[in-house]
Order: structure tokens, then C-alpha cells, then sequence
């Protein structure tokens, strides 16, 4: 049997006299010829063994042949470091275990990479032994803090009446806006279930079956390119309510996730969430993220741009096209090649196809002034009236961007990011929570010439707009709602449609025809005839949340076995080529050999 009375990490100046039994892998080892140290290493910390011959000759022996990574037990007698040999860096640094007994339980072929170096080394590598990374502390404190997380949302959820339901993984396609990935089915040749993209439906059955109050800790796929905050396969906190409106769920959820910042950060969240309408996120932030930790608020010129002799601004505006910039406090000290060139670069990535941009300078008469840049095309008024806009002062500069607004939008909500890191304008410690609200129902489709949703189809329109989806679809605001923190997405939901009218209104307006939607929702549009609630809800990215929480840009730091941005799991090798007897029995055929190793990088 294998004795273990202590773990790595606990022992303390207060345990010196105690005969205990650690276990766990070696992390480093330094022969001092008639002494040998040994820290051993498990997930709760590290502790120094100290082989010493005149305690236990066979130990040292033993000791001697141990290498890093090599699995071992020990047991002695817990003593204090010698004078001067504390090791204040480690919380087990004041003690020792002088071993009378050790064992090998295993041995380690040399790891592919320095546990404690691996910070630096290419993740690839770390992916492709993903069970030797995550002996990292780093991240097993990650796995650690999602673990607790989610053991505060399950708690908050049960006190709050909420009933975790699962939901099938093999069913049929949920719309999400991603590709699905399929499963075939053998005993139902030619068929296919499809992995869920989100549990929309089944959760909205079960409020149809009277379950009152759902959530679900759930995974869910999406065959769509993954991001640095996005995987193929990523976990859900998904929530479902009978009888609410939006400020229900809103409430409801914001305190869940308070609860959350505070159990792991002991952050406190002030609530209520402040709310954003869309079109107001749109117009100051440039996007449905605004990360609202700085001002920098961006503002539409066009009245004064009209009036300037800057041709690129006023041809712009001739053709429907808006003047939008933003003032960077203490910009002035960047060079006309830091603008020209590399943020000129940066907003062209979003399809601007410039960047205008003015210093504020004091003038002789003591005000502030435009100077260099596009200031010689506007006079002294329309200057006063740019500089009181944005409420710049001397020391800033304006940058501007002439198009449509999509592209206006798009490129500097991003240059507003980056500006607003680089001019250090925020704590990055701090956490500023904002929920959008009022987003349209639909945005058009130009390439598709038709409506999609914004949401999701089982969206539900504001009761004050229900009239509109006759008569002028692009105005109807949805009930639906976004969490954001510090610019990023972590949850989003709406009211739903229970009305079985107004949901194959919705259909029809998304180009859904009648046949379609019976086919790929007829279940659901019948459940919906047999006394659906009025009902909402909600999903967080769980995975998202706990990047912010752990602090880490980096999506696969918070997962234990993630995929690649090719979707790809370098640890198994999957997705991988199968036997032609499976394919057989599956009834499938697949039209090309299954790519190369070489034709996969
Ligand atoms: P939505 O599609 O907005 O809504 O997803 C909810 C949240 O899930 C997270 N998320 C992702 N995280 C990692 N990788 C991905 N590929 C990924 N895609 C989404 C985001 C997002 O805010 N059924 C609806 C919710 C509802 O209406 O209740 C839904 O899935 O943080
Ligand atoms: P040009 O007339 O193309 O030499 O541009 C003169 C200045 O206007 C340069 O600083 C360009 O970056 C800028 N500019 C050109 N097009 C745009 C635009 N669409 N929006 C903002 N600035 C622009």
C-alpha cells in the first residue's frame, strides 16, 4: 500500500516532528555527494526530501538513481531548513523531510521539455504532450480555478431554484450561425445526427414540459474557425426561465456572475450591470463589445466635415458615407510615421481606406488649435467646433475615418482598442461589466439579399415592435441581450418567441420556407402549439469567462485537452483517418484519401 499522509504543499514550520509520506514527481535533484535534496512536486506544491546516508544508506542509494519526473514516495521526519537555506519563494520553504524510507513507484523517460521553462516553449510542443504540460503549476491552478467556478455556478443556480437537465449531444442541427458537425448513423443508413451548437431548443422544450428553471453546464460544437477566444468544441453555462421578461434574466444571471468575480477574484461587481442600448454601443464604441474601462468615445463629424474643403471628406458624405473619429489623449507625441504608416496599416486591415488625423496644439491666442495633418482644410470654426466635439486638448490628436459607416465602424472600434492599450488609459487589473440591449432583430444579408437574424431565430421581437415585422422588418428591436466584459463577449441571450404565429412570422422573414421549417423544426414548432410559456434565457461562454477570470488572452490556457486553430488535437492525433470496415458500416464513402501528415500543416 502506498502511504501518504501529507501532500506536497501543506507542511509548515508547525509540522517540524512529524513522521510523514509525501508522493509525486521529481522536479529537481542536486547530489551534494554525502547529501542529497530531492524536490518533489504534486499538485499541491513542492517540498524538499533530503536524503542523508546516516539515516537511511538504502534511501540514498535509491536517491541517487532518481531523475526528474521519476515518480516517488517518501517518508520521515519533518525538519526546519538549516540557518540561511529558507527558501522564502516556496510556501513549504521552511521545512525539510529528512527520508527513512523512499520508494520508486515509477520511472520517466526525460520530458520533451523543462516543466518549469515551458512558459517559453512553442505550444505545439506543449499540445503534443499536453499530460506533461499540464504538470505545470500555472496551469493546473487554471483547471483549478474553472473547477471552483463552476462548483459557484452550480451552487448559485440550485439556491436560486434552477435544475441542471442534460440534453442530448446526438440530435439535430440548432441553428447558431456555425457549420454543424456531423455524427452518422448505422443502424439509420444515409442519416446523420448533428452535435449540438448550442442546447436552444431542448431547453425551450423543457420549459414548453413546465421545468420552470433550467441550466446546464454544457458543451457545445461549432464547425467554424477557431479564434484566439474561440474553440470547435467549447463549453456553455446555459440557463432557460419560465413566466420573466429581460430584466428577469438579466438580474438573475448578473448576480450569478457577481457571485463568481467575488468567490474567485474577491471582486466586487457593482450591480445592477449598467446597460447600453445597441445603436448607442454602435455609435460611441464602434461595436456591440465596448470595452467601457476608457472614454475615448468615438464621435460623428459629418455635420462639420461637410463644410471643410477636405475632399475625401466631403465626396465621402455625398455618397452616403459618414465622418467618424476618435481623440487620443497625449497622441501628439506620436511621430507622422507612427500615424501615416503603422496605424494608417492597422485601420486598413477593417477596410479603411485612410487615416486622416490632427494635432491639438495651443495657438498664439492661447486656445486650442488643429495643426499639421488635415487641420489646413478646415478654418478656425469648424476647428473649435472639432476640438469641443471630441473635448480634446492640447498634447491629443484626432484621427478620422471617411466611408460607410459599417467600414467607419469596424475599423476604428479596434483602433480604439489597440490606442487605448498602448496609451495605458486602464487598469488592466480592473473588470467593467456592460449588458447591450435594443438589438435590431435582423440585420440585412447583402451578399444573401435577405434578413438574418442578429440572435437567433427563436428570438423574440419587443412587444412594442410585434407590428413592425409586417411592415418594416429592419426596424424591429429584438428583446435580447449581451454580457460584456472589458470589450469581450462572455454571454447573450433573449426572450423567446412562444407564439407560433409571430415564430413562423420570423421564418418566413428569414427566407425559411415553409417546408424548411417544417423539416428542420417541425418538432419544435409543434411543441410550441401545446401551451408554451412565455420564457427566456441565457448562454456564457464558460471558457470565456474563466480567461478573464485566470487572466490569460488565450483560450486553450483554460482548457485541459484543447484543439488547434485547425480544430485539430495534437495529443491524439484526432481528427484521423478510420478503417474501412467502420466506413462500411456506416454506409459511407468518403470522396478523397484522408489528408497527409504533410498536406494537415
Ligand atoms: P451564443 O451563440 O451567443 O448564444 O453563445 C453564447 C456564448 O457562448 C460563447 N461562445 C463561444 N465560446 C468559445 N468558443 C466558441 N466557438 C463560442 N461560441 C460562442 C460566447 C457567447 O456569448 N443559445 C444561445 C444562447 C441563448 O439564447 O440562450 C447561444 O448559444 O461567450
Ligand atoms: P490622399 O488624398 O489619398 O493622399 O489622402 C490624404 C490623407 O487623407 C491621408 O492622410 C490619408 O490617410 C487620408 N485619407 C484618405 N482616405 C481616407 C478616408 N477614407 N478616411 C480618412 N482619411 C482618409
Amino acid at each position: 500500500m502506498i502511504k501518504r499522509t501529507h501532500n506536497c504543499g501543506e507542511l509548515r514550520l508547525a509540522d517540524v516532528g512529524k513522521d510523514v509520506a509525501v508522493a509525486g514527481w521529481v522536479r529537481s535533484y542536486r547530489d551534494h555527494g554525502n547529501l542529497i535534496f530531492v524536490d518533489l512536486r504534486d499538485r499541491y506544491g513542492i517540498v524538499q526530501l533530503v536524503f542523508d546516508p546516516e539515516i537511511s544508506a538504502v534511501g540514498h542509494e535509491l536517491a541517487e538513481k532518481v531523475r526528474c519526473e521519476w515518480v516517488l514516495s517518501a517518508s520521515g521526519l519533518v525538519r526546519p531548513r538549516g540557518e540561511g537555506l529558507e527558501n522564502p519563494k516556496l510556501a513549504t520553504g521552511q521545512i525539510e523531510i529528512a527520508v527513512s524510507e523512499a520508494e520508486i513507484l515509477n520511472v520517466s523517460k526525460t520530458p520533451p521539455f523543462e516543466i518549469d521553462a515551458a512558459q517559453k516553449v512553442n505550444e505545439e510542443i506543449r499540445l503534443c504532450n499536453r499530460y506533461i504540460d499540464l504538470r505545470r503549476p500555472i496551469m493546473q491552478a487554471r483547471l483549478g480555478l474553472r473547477h471552483r467556478a463552476t462548483k459557484v455556478v452550480r451552487d448559485f443556480f440550485d439556491e436560486n431554484g434552477f435544475w441542471e437537465i442534460e440534453t442530448p449531444m446526438l440530435s439535430k442541427s440548432t441553428p447558431e450561425g456555425a457549420r454543424d458537425y456531423l455524427v452518422p448513423s448505422r443502424l439509420q443508413a444515409g442519416s446523420f445526427y448533428a452535435l449540438p451548437q448550442s442546447p436552444q431548443l431542448f431547453k425551450q422544450m423543457l420549459m414548453i414540459s413546465g421545468l420552470d428553471k433550467y441550466f446546464q453546464i454544457v458543451r457545445c460544437f461549432r464547425d467554424e474557425d477557431p479564434r484566439a477566444d474561440r474553440q470547435a468544441e467549447f463549453t456553455q453555462i446555459d440557463v432557460e426561465m419560465s413566466f420573466v421578461d429581460s430584466d428577469a434574466v438579466m438580474d438573475v444571471n448578473e448576480r450569478m456572475v457577481a457571485r463568481v468575480w467575488k468567490e474567485i477574484l474577491d471582486v466586487d461587481v457593482a450591480l445592477p450591470v449598467p446597460r447600453i442600448s445597441y445603436a448607442q454601443a454602435i455609435a460611441e464604441y464602434g461595436t456591440d463589445c465596448p470595452d467601457i474601462r476608457f472614454d475615448m468615445k468615438l464621435k460623428d463629424i459629418s455635420d462639420i466635415a461637410e463644410a471643410s474643403s477636405f475632399v475625401v471628406f466631403t465626396s465621402t458624405l455625398e455618397r452616403g458615407g459618414i465622418v467618424k473619429g476618435l481623440c487620443a489623449p497625449g497622441g501628439a507625441k506620436f511621430s507622422r510615421s507612427d500615424i501615416e504608416k503603422t496605424l494608417t496599416a492597422f485601420v486598413a486591415d477593417y477596410g479603411a481606406k485612410g487615416l486622416a488625423w490632427a494635432k491639438v496644439v495651443k495657438s498664439d491666442t492661447g486656445e486650442a488649435a488643429l495643426a499639421s495633418g488635415v487641420a489646413k482644410f478646415f478654418d478656425a470654426a469648424q476647428q473649435g467646433k472639432i476640438i469641443e466635439r471630441f473635448g480634446a486638448a492640447d498634447g491629443d490628436v484626432i484621427v478620422f475615418i471617411a466611408d460607410k459607416a459599417e467600414i467607419v465602424n469596424k475599423s476604428l472600434a479596434p483602433l480604439r482598442v489597440k490606442l487605448g492599450k498602448d496609451l495605458k488609459l486602464y487598469d488592466e487589473n480592473r473588470f467593467e461589466f456592460i449588458w447591450v440591449v435594443e438589438f435590431p432583430l435582423f440585420e440585412w444579408n447583402e451578399d444573401q439579399r435577405r434578413y438574418d437574424s442578429l440572435h437567433h431565430p427563436f428570438t423574440s421581437p419587443t412587444q412594442a415592435d410585434m407590428e413592425k415585422l409586417e411592415t418594416e422588418p429592419a426596424n424591429v428591436k429584438s428583446q435580447a441581450y449581451d454580457l460584456v466584459v472589458n470589450g469581450s463577449e462572455i454571454g447573450g441571450g433573449s426572450i423567446r418567441i412562444h407564439n407560433i404565429d409571430t415564430q413562423r412570422k420570423v421564418f418566413e422573414l428569414l427566407n425559411i420556407s415553409k417546408a424548411q421549417a417544417e423539416e428542420r423544426f417541425g418538432f419544435f414548432l409543434k411543441a410550441l402549439q401545446y401551451g408554451a410559456p412565455p420564457h427566456g434565457g441565457i448562454a456564457f461562454g464558460l471558457d470565456r469567462m474563466i480567461m478573464l477570470l485566470a487572466g490569460t488572452d488565450n483560450i486553450r490556457d483554460v482548457i485541459a485537452f484543447p484543439k488547434t486553430q485547425r480544430g485539430q488535437c495534437l495529443l491524439t492525433d484526432a481528427p484521423s483517418p478510420v478503417d474501412k470496415s467502420q466506413l462500411d458500416e456506416l454506409n459511407l464513402r468518403t470522396k478523397r484519401p484522408p489528408a497527409t501528415k504533410e498536406e494537415k500543416e
